[in-house]
């Protein structure tokens, strides 16, 4: 295995589909599969066919159509959701099981009224069992973030005896501050016996707006999986956002660690599951949010204009994006008036843009954005036009 490629396992599917009021019907669900698949993730979670049967004919229904990305299916730590889940991915080319169970005390004490060892116990039949379906079998310790490490190294290291082949460390409340989370996984790379031979996976939620940080710092310490969906969507506030930590990869080739996204899809990508999901992104939203590339500021303008790299650490078209935008507002400089103007046409003197400058400024104090028809209106007006006709 290529020891500096970063498996991207993309649960927009499954946990990205979790969202109240986002929920897909099978044939959308293939369209976007489709999507991901050409994309170039290495894993689609396409659901959790206990779950209900119309998750069942989806999970079923993708296995068919995905080419290249291994198709995987969530179950919980029990022999019926295993074997429904082993069902559902029947026509799967490389098939994943994805079982687990919750490892904190809250959910070992709470949720499962047990213990500790019990709950070991339940994870190994559990992946044992899922072994004698598929060869991939991935473990998932919930609320890994909050599990006490001596605890998670022992249950990690039963699950690899067990059979598994990535282990899948959620931060699940999204709890983890990114060293508190890089320390975890370095902790379980250095106590846990056998780990070399499994992917580490970096499952993490961002209810603090940590869960790119919290995936970085995994990928940082030795895990080789990030769980993520395409804009960032999930549960509550979200999962790790996929865009993001592709880019981030991209963006700091100094870390030696690759993807196989093919990242001019990504703005398309995004597009369609806004368009599916009926969530959009905020403007501001990393990598695809409409205002990523846009710039309004005068001092910011006039920088771009004369040098993208001065304002922009990412070239657009690397992601599908045609181009920056530079937007005119009342705090845009005479260089951005003068560029919009001739992208419509008018290649304005330096006189000529004395004159319609403060006309400009009037206009744009009353508007929240100033489009292509107001510069043909603001050339047109008597005040230009006789002022620029006297000089
Ligand atoms: O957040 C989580 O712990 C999960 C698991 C079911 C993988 O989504
Ligand atoms: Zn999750």
């Amino acid at each position: 295995m290529n020891n500096n490629k970063v498996q991207i396992f993309d649960t927009t599917l499954r946990d990205g589909e979790q969202v109240p009021g986002c929920k897909l019907n099978t044939e959308q669900k293939i369209i976007i599969a489709k999507q991901l698949d050409i994309l170039g993730v290495d894993v689609i979670e396409a659901g959790f066919p206990m779950s209900s049967p119309g998750d069942f004919n989806s999970v079923f229904e993708v296995s068919k159509i995905v080419k290249n990305a291994r198709v995987c299916a969530l179950t919980r730590a029990n022999k019926k959701d295993i074997e429904i889940a082993a069902q559902a991915l029947k026509y799967a080319k490389y098939p994943r099981i994805h079982t687990g169970i919750g490892t904190s005390n809250s959910h070992i004490i709470h949720k499962f009224n047990s213990t500790p060892d019990k709950v070991i116990e339940r994870a190994i039949e559990a992946v044992a069992y899922a072994k004698t379906f598929v060869e991939d079998v991935e473990f998932y310790a919930e609320d890994a973030g909050r599990t006490e490490n001596v605890f998670l190294a022992k249950m990690c290291e039963a699950v690899i005896k067990a059979g598994a082949t990535v282990l899948n460390i959620p931060d699940t409340t999204g709890y983890c501050l990114p060293d508190e989370y890089g320390a975890k996984i370095k902790f379980l790379k250095t106590h846990v016996k056998g780990i070399d031979k499994v992917i580490i996976s970096c499952h993490c939620h961002n209810d603090l707006g940590l869960a790119t940080a919290n995936a970085i710092a995994g990928i940082q310490n030795g895990a080789r999986q990030i769980e993520c969906t395409i804009n960032g969507i999930g549960e509550r506030a979200g999962n790790t956002a996929l865009e993001e930590v592709v880019m981030i990869l991209k963006q700091h080739p100094y870390l030696n660690l690759d993807t196989s996204i093919n990242t001019r899809l990504i703005y398309s990508t995004s597009k369609l599951v806004q368009n599916h999901m009926g969530m959009y992104v905020q403007p501001n939203k990393a990598i695809v949010g409409d205002n990523a590339f846009a710039h309004s500021s005068g001092i910011h303008q006039d920088g771009v204009i004369k040098n993208r790299g001065t304002y922009e650490i990412i070239d657009p078209e690397e992601v599908g994006v045609t181009e920056s935008s530079i937007v005119l507002t009342a705090r845009s400089g005479r260089a951005a008036l003068a560029y919009r103007a001739k992208n419509v046409g008018y290649d304005l003197t330096k006189m000529e843009l004395d004159i319609l400058y403060p006309e400009f400024l009037k206009f744009a104090d009353h508007r929240k954005e100033v489009n292509d028809d107001d510069i043909h209106h603001l050339m047109n007006l008597d005040t230009f036009l006789k002022s620029s006709v006297n000089f």
